[in-house]
């Protein structure tokens, strides 16, 4: 039974018709400037039976790029793109908010197709590769510390993308603290070894994400805005241990700021129960994510464990995967190997479920 995944729910000031999300996924396909293009559009109004999109991770800033034609935010021109985007899904009864992702120690130069700095909280590498603009997996560059004089304008970066994801007529945003990225990389002291008010206890690492919430918070609404964590998750070089001693302060404190939810990337690596740690201390609505299938997503939701639930992987092959999980028809597998190439190969060509 798979009911549950089809009340409507609101998140903060965002009305869902399902709880069914299309989780954050990059596919590198923006066009000339990080602009997003028409297929874009294309691709993100197909899915637009979605009870919400979440869009790819979007650059605050050209600092904030790390991988190969990803789309921003701080340009008129992707405004402009991006309104298209919320256009279209808007025009198919759908919702969307956009992912925030300041990339922070995770570049490759390369990538960016400008010059720019590498900044993060401390002067050490992401011990991980990511792939250059040929797709084949480099080291990443050497970041520069940020300055605690430099914070409040990156805080300020954050709020203005925040405007800006609106003014293009986007639903709101969500902030990426997960996956190894620049909140990420204060939240975890592997990467943060500063030794300032954003550094050292837990209470100073959550400082800057907490500042940068409550910053977009102030700029668009708190009902229109989520964050992603991923506790325990070891990517982009964090260190997977104890997540409880960081996650919950972390939660806790994001709870008093009436955000519109917690999407969380619950993976399973530890003995942590990540859910039963979010209901003791966050009370807003929760997403929950990782390799759902209708039934599981839907026992979550029926056990009360989560407002709502989301997918990545079955949204790039089923366009209509709310409607195939009403129908109860089978899901199409994604094509590995044109998830970041391929233009409308593997993109836009996934062919809606005909009966
Ligand atoms: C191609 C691809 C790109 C992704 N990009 C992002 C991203 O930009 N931001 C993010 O938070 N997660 C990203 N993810 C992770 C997904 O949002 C999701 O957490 C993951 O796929 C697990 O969900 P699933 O089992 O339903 O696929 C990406 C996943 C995939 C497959």
């Amino acid at each position: 039974m798979t009911a549950s995944l089809f009340s409507p729910v609101t998140l903060g000031e965002i009305e869902l018709s399902n709880r069914i999300v299309m989780a954050p996924m990059t596919r590198d396909r923006a066009g000339p400037g990080d602009v997003p293009t028409d297929l874009m559009v294309a691709y993100y109004a197909q899915r637009a039976s979605a009870g919400l999109i979440v869009t790819e991770g979007v650059q605050p800033s050209p600092v904030g790029k790390g991988y190969w034609r990803t789309p921003g935010i701080h340009s008129a021109a992707q405004i402009e793109g991006w309104r298209k985007v919320a256009d279209a899904v808007h025009a198919r009864g759908g919702k969307i908010v956009m992912q925030l992702m300041h990339c922070g120690r995770v570049v490759v130069p390369a990538n960016r197709g400008f010059d720019a700095e590498v900044i993060a909280p401390s002067a050490i590498p992401c011990p991980d590769k990511v792939p250059g603009p040929d797709g084949v997996p480099q080291d990443c560059a050497m970041p520069r510390a940020i300055l605690t004089a430099e914070i409040p304008a990156l805080i300020e970066e954050y709020a203005q993308a925040a405007r800006n994801a609106v003014a293009a007529g986007i639903d709101g945003v969500e902030l990426h603290c997960a996956s190894g990225y620049l909140i990420n990389q204060f939240l975890n002291p592997v990467s943060n070894q500063r030794a300032d008010d954003f550094g050292g206890s837990v209470e100073n690492r959550i400082r800057f994400p907490i500042a940068v919430l409550q910053a977009m918070a102030a700029a668009i609404g708190p009902g229109r805005v989520g964050f992603r964590i991923s506790p325990g998750n070891p990517y982009n070089g964090m260190d997977p241990a104890d997540p409880a001693a960081t996650f919950a302060p972390f939660v806790k404190a994001a709870d008093g700021l009436g955000l519109a939810y917690l999407h969380v990337v619950d993976m399973g690596l530890t003995e942590l129960d990540t859910l039963a740690l979010l209901r003791a201390n966050y009370s807003g609505p929760i997403v929950t994510n990782n390799n759902l299938k209708a039934d599981s997503a839907a026992a979550l939701l029926e056990a009360g464990r989560a407002e709502a639930v989301s997918f990545g992987r079955a949204f790039i092959a089923n366009p209509d995967l709310v409607e195939r999980i009403a129908a109860g028809a089978p899901l199409a597998k994604p094509d590995y190997a044109r998830l970041y190439t391929g233009e409308e190969q593997g993109y836009t060509d996934y062919p809606v479920w005909a009966g």
